[in-house]
This record gives C-alpha cells, sequence and structure tokens, in this order.
C-alpha cells in the first residue's frame, strides 16, 4: 500500500462510520502506517468553532448559508490539516468531506449539485480522495440510532433524510471508481471486513 492516502467515509446520521473509522486506524496503527483520524464539519481550531454554528444556532439559516459554512470548513481544513499530512506521508481517514455536502444540501437542501460541485472543487482546492466508502443505511433505522436528542442537522425529517440516502447512492452511481457503498445492515466485525477489502486494494 502506498502512503499519502486521503479516504473519506460518507453517509446518513447514525449509519456507523465513526465506529468503523475508528476500528480502521486502529487496523493500520497496527500495521505500522501513520494515520490521521479527522473530520468535518470541525477538525480543529476554528473548525470547531464552525462546527458549532452549524449544529447547535437555534435560529434561521438559509440553506445557502448552510452551505457556504460548510465550504469554509472544508478549506480551512485541506489547508491547514489535510494537505500539510498528506506531505507527511500519513494515511488521512476523514469522518465526511465534499460528498456530504452534495448530499445533505444539494439532494437533501435542494441546492443546484453541479454548483456545490463547482464550490466544492474550489473549497478543496482540487484535491480529491483516493476512496470513499458510503454506509448506506435505512432511513428509520438511522432515525432511530440517533434518539431524541437530535442536533440542527438531525432534526430536518424523514423526507429531508431519504433524499440524503438516494443522493448518496446517486454519487456512488456517478463515480464508481471511488465510491463504494456497503450496507450498514451487518454486523460491525463483517462491515470492518469489507472496509479493510477495499482499503487494501489501494
Ligand atoms: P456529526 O455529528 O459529525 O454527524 P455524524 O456523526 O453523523 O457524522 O454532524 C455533522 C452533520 O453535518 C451531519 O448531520 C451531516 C452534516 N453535514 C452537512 O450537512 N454537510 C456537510 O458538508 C458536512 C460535512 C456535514
Amino acid at each position: 500500500m502506498k502512503q499519502g492516502l486521503f479516504i473519506t467515509f460518507e453517509g446518513a446520521d447514525g449509519c456507523g462510520k465513526t465506529t468503523q473509522i475508528e476500528l480502521l486506524d486502529k487496523y493500520l496503527q497496527e500495521k505500522g502506517y501513520k494515520t490521521l483520524l479527522t473530520r468535518e464539519p470541525g477538525a480543529k481550531g476554528l473548525g470547531e468553532k464552525l462546527r458549532d454554528i452549524l449544529l447547535n444556532y437555534d435560529g434561521d439559516v438559509s440553506s445557502r448559508c448552510e452551505s457556504f459554512l460548510f465550504l469554509a470548513d472544508r478549506a480551512q481544513h485541506i489547508d491547514c490539516i489535510i494537505k500539510p499530512a498528506i506531505a507527511d506521508g500519513k494515511i488521512i481517514l476523514c469522518d465526511r468531506h465534499t460528498d456530504s455536502t452534495v448530499a445533505y444540501q444539494g439532494y437533501g437542501r435542494g441546492l443546484n449539485i453541479e454548483e456545490i460541485k463547482h464550490l466544492n472543487a474550489i473549497a478543496t482546492d482540487g484535491l480529491k480522495p483516493d476512496l470513499t466508502i458510503i454506509f448506506d443505511i435505512d432511513v428509520e433505522t438511522s432515525m432511530q440510532r440517533v434518539g431524541k436528542e437530535k442536533d440542527r442537522m438531525e432534526s430536518s425529517g424523514l423526507e429531508f433524510f431519504n433524499r440524503v440516502r438516494n443522493g448518496y447512492l446517486e454519487i456512488a452511481k456517478q463515480d464508481p471508481k471511488r465510491v463504494k457503498v456497503i450496507s450498514s445492515s451487518d454486523t460491525i466485525e463483517n462491515i470492518h471486513n469489507k472496509v479493510i477489502e477495499l482499503v487494501e486494494n489501494l
């Protein structure tokens, strides 16, 4: 496996990706790889402030404003954290990235998908993941897992999350080389093994 890889993990809230990222991180470290486990929104520093607004602000937030806040967080994350880690030969495991904006703000909120993709390219300075794994989950199970205490994004409703799920499946269909889908309706161990297989293929 070559070093300096950029892998992103996507899926609706409650899809179990955080558990899988942590398991993969442990697996790679045990194999001697240098990894960086990070997330969007809110990796470190300024990102944490943007995350707080995005998830907890209780006034009106327009969909375009929401998109630009996620994109601002991404630009900061790419420049200050991801690019230096890639240069350092690390394997970056990133919990959500560009496809979240396409799925949530594009398919979910109904903003223009091509415009979101263009803005993503600006925010990432053209850097693309080597591999993206989407954990696919049905909306009822995902909402059950999230539970009663929902943040601002999680309170967007079942129809919104159906659009997000279909959006993710569409993203995978359009870019099958980079984007792989794993069903979340399996055991943690089986899913972990499927994740390892995809990463080893790189
Ligand atoms: P988080 O608690 O990190 O959710 P999860 O644990 O499911 O990853 O919250 C991030 C929320 O922000 C989540 O609801 C998805 C949403 N989001 C977008 O709507 N657009 C984006 O570009 C990103 C990165 C996240």
